[in-house]
């Protein structure tokens, strides 16, 4: 999968090179490129920001930089991309939809700071590709770059290759609507806690049982909003 990155904070990125995505990276599962939005400004202070039309606090991103930075990622992309902008006013990014990215064989990342990005760029992006506005949560960061590096990691750990053992995706919280079981390791008692019984028990269907109800407890006390209506 190829992954653009466009920013004006590149450094952000850099931790890409390090854990399970660096190493993915590294045996080409994983191809990102980093640009910094500021190398497309056109002035002598490399502005990317202006005043709002209509007034109000802030400042917005100028278009032109971006439609720069998106005509020079095109120009050397073999399929049409799908275009990420993070926003806290975007759909919610789920697990469902790190699935479905994760299948595509090209991401543009557009990173957006102060009070967003001129609202032209996401219609010109779309002259260019799919464009989806994402948001992690109800809760405002101060720009797309933690976003998306959340999402690059949620997306790309499900690329096939990049998490060692497959089998570790299938039972982890969200994969079937519900939370992750507790899990334990050795040794069977520490500080006073011991590990449940019918994890000793070798009884592969106890243990099953167990751990679904588990999931069961946890998600309607933790997360009751994600169980339908009538459990
Ligand atoms: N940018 C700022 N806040 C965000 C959020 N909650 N999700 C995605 N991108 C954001």
């Amino acid at each position: 999968m190829r992954v653009d990155v466009v920013t004006i904070f590149p450094a952000f990125f850099d931790v890409l090179e390090v854990s399970l995505l660096g190493k993915a990276r590294g045996a080409g599962l994983l191809d990102v490129r980093v640009h910094d939005l500021r190398d497309y400004a056109t002035d002598r202070h490399r502005s990317v920001d202006d005043t709002p039309y209509g007034g109000g606090a802030g400042m917005v991103m100028k278009p032109e930089p971006w439609g720069a930075a998106l005509d020079a990622i095109i120009a050397d992309a073999a399929t049409a991309p799908t275009f990420i902008f993070p926003s806290p006013a975007g759909e919610l990014f789920s697990q469902r939809t790190a699935r479905e990215l994760s299948d595509a064989e090209h991401l543009v990342f557009g990173c957006g700071r102060y009070e967003g990005i001129d609202e032209r760029v996401f219609a010109y992006a779309a002259t260019l590709g799919d464009v989806r506005l994402m948001s992690l949560g109800d809760y405002v960061l101060n720009g797309g770059e933690v976003a998306s590096m959340a999402m690059i990691e949620a997306i790309g750990r499900l690329i096939p290759g990049v998490v060692g053992n497959p089998e570790s995706l299938v039972e982890e919280s969200h994969e079937n609507g519900l939370l992750e079981y507790p899990s334990y390791t050795k040794p069977a008692s520490w500080r006073g806690q011991d590990v449940p019984d019918v994890l000793l028990s070798g009884h592969h269907r106890r243990v099953a049982e167990w751990r679904r109800e588990q999931q069961m407890t946890r998600t309607r006390t933790r997360r009751p909003d994600l169980l339908p209506p009538s459990s």
